[in-house]
């Protein structure tokens, strides 16, 4: 098993502070910087647009990983491959056509993925897994940072572990919303291979060591298959 990929969320940075708050992520050893994208209508809340974007790539290595929280993403697919997105992805619930998204994000040099919102089933996305690269699975309502983790949401990292065994895919498994270093324990262990986290990166005082703390939790949480608080002995 791979070690999980931590993904700081740049909706928790100090947007005075970008430069600063960038650097930090990438000097904690973050895999990649996952940026949220809201439209104020699929979502009740906005966030910013592809020229933010731009500023951020111009501001670090690190690839970006685009969550689009919009009803119609196809309208922006192109001006967020375009502002450097290394992976866009989009909800299973908004109003354009899935497969036609698909395409589109496909015909760039750029991963593809789609997200699914905690009342939504994951039998919603089954038809369309062979086509993803990544399978984001909200663990909170999307729409804020700083909301309480849903452990239910792991029985849908779990059935995503299952299918993609059964269809040999290639999806990888992330999850977004909540997580910490305590959290992030039930969410490896059910299979979480992208791990997203704003407020536990950017809203501690030590960003380069709280994502040392979520990666070293991570790894635990591979190596052992019980909590370090569960008293049953290991298996
Ligand atoms: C929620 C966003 C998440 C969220 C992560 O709509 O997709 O990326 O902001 O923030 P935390 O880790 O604070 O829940
Ligand atoms: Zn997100």
């Amino acid at each position: 098993m791979k070690p999980a990929l931590i993904a700081p969320s740049v909706i928790a940075a100090d947007f005075g502070y970008l430069r600063g708050d960038l650097a930090r992520a990438e000097q904690g050893g973050a895999d990649m910087l996952h940026v949220d994208i809201m439209d104020g209508h699929f979502v009740p809340n906005i966030t910013f647009g592809p020229d933010i974007v731009r500023k951020i790539k111009s501001l670090t290595k690190l690839p970006l990983d685009v969550h689009l929280m919009l009803s119609n993403p196809r309208k922006f697919i192109t001006d967020f491959y375009e502002a450097g997105a290394a992976n866009i992805t989009f909800h299973i619930e908004c109003d354009d056509k899935i497969t036609t998204a698909l395409h589109e994000v496909s015909t760039f040099d750029c991963k593809v993925g789609l997200a699914v919102k905690p009342k939504t089933p994951l039998s919603a996305v089954r038809e369309y897994l062979a086509r993803i690269d990544r399978l984001l699975i909200m663990t909170v309502e999307p729409g804020f940072g700083g909301q309480k983790f849903m452990p239910d949401m792991m029985s849908k990292v779990e059935e995503a572990v299952a299918w993609r065994k059964e269809g040999n895919f290639r999806y990888d498994i992330e999850v977004d919303g909540g997580l910490d270093k305590w959290t992030i324990w039930p969410a490896v262990r059910a299979g979480a291979e992208v791990i997203v986290a704003g407020t536990a990166v950017f809203g501690q005082p030590d960003a380069e060591q709280a994502i040392r703390d979520l990666r070293d939790n991570a790894a635990q949480a591979v190596a052992h298959l019980k909590s370090p608080d569960d008293p049953s002995p290991k298996v």
